[in-house]
């Protein structure tokens, strides 16, 4: 059982009975506690022998960024991939195997890759059919093993079009930069530890577009079976994309069957998504209102409770750092009942 925080005194975990699902989303305004939360989660999900794929955008876990209490937990149980210096291991040219043992056809492993990059980067017909061109010739040429996604390049630049030439420049972030890497997965995934991507030295567009990248392949991964029972966190997950068909929102609804659960954090539901989205993301496993900013807490009062909105904007205006609500299937106690429509107030310590 996962520990989300104590309510008077009592321990609280989070419910995972009635087929619902992991996914936590983690709400407030600066300051009030999300990222110390999430650390804090992160920490007891190690501890129970979980593994957790966390991306490091904007510095949100480098070592100052850590809550001190948890450094030394964290040292000794991470898996650093320095994206920017090294590269991200991950072999986004590898051939799905399916359950009976088979191997996917080459053609369909180059449509998925390409089907990868296009949930980042829009391309125009003419244009996927020269991305797939140039896949094609790096598979068939085994060239992403010996010089990575930058191979892709090549197989642009041989095509001598217009159109090939432009798909270069649209996926030039990516190219240039070398960011993926061959690789046995894993590097990229260690089991029973915390495995940090690190994205923060890379512009914002960039640490966004390489983070869908990456989980679009791994739902990949997911879907063909080979990466099951995950927690994905990302504090400040806002501008990663959540349209319809992106890996996210993949994740999101259908992550529960496989297994893989989000931990996401963010400031405040209002500004940064539609209103399809905002529904995603309350749907989903269980949200902790930290303390909202002024002119949020009554909407975040209306989400608790409909006919109760003064009563939970006290609540909410009154939290102290590190005290949240929690909204969703959660048990009270080791053996306790599970309350699940009823917002409860915890306090997440170490
Ligand atoms: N559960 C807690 N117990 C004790 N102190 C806490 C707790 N949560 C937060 N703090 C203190 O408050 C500070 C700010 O918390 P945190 O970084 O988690 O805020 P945040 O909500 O992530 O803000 P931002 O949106 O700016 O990232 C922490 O550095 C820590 O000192
Ligand atoms: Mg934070």
């Amino acid at each position: 059982m996962l520990q989300l925080g104590m309510t008077n005194g009592i321990k609280v975990y989070l419910g995972e009975k009635e087929g619902m699902n992991k996914h936590l989303t983690i709400w407030g305004k600066s300051g009030s506690g999300k990222s110390v939360a999430m650390q804090i989660i992160t920490s007891r999900i190690i501890e129970n022998g979980g593994t957790v794929l966390a991306f490091d955008l904007h510095g949100t876990l480098s070592e100052k960024n850590i809550y001190a209490p948890l450094r030394d937990k964290f040292a000794g149980a991470t898996n650093n991939v320095e994206a920017y210096t090294e590269g991200i291991p991950a072999n986004l040219f590898a051939p799905a195997i399916f359950e009976d043992g088979g191997v996917e056809r080459p053609e369909d492993t180059v449509s998925a890759f390409c089907d990868i990059i296009e949930k980042t980067v829009s391309l125009g017909v003419r244009q996927r059919a020269a991305l797939q061109r140039a896949a094609k010739y790096v598979l068939e040429e085994n060239l992403y093993a010996q010089k990575g996604l930058s191979a892709l390049e090549d197989g642009l630049k041989l095509q001598k079009t217009d159109v090939a030439a432009n798909v270069a420049d649209k996926l030039q972030f990516l190219l240039g930069r070398n960011i993926f890497k061959d690789a046995d997965s894993d590097m990229l995934i260690e089991h029973g530890k915390l495995n940090i991507i690190r994205l923060s030295k890379f512009d914002d567009k960039t640490q966004a577009l390489v983070s869908e990248l990456l989980l679009a392949h791994i739902w990949r991964r997911v879907l063909s079976g080979e990466i099951k029972d995950l927690y994905i966190m990302i504090d400040e997950f806002q501008n990663i994309s959540l349209k319809k068909g992106s890996a996210l929102e993949k994740f999101l609804v259908e992550g529960r069957k496989y297994g893989i659960g989000l931990i996401l954090a963010t400031q405040a539901l209002g500004i940064n998504f539609t209103n399809s989205q905002q529904k995603l993301l309350l749907q989903s496993g269980i949200q902790l209102y930290f303390k909202p900013a002024e002119n949020e807490i009554r909407d975040v009062a209306k989400i608790l409770g409909g006919t109760e909105i003064a009563a939970y904007s006290m609540l909410l205006s009154r939290l102290d750092i590190g005290e949240c609500v929690a909204l969703g299937p959660i048990q009270i106690g080791e053996t306790g009942t599970l309350v699940s429509s009823s917002p409860t107030k915890l306090k997440i310590t170490v």
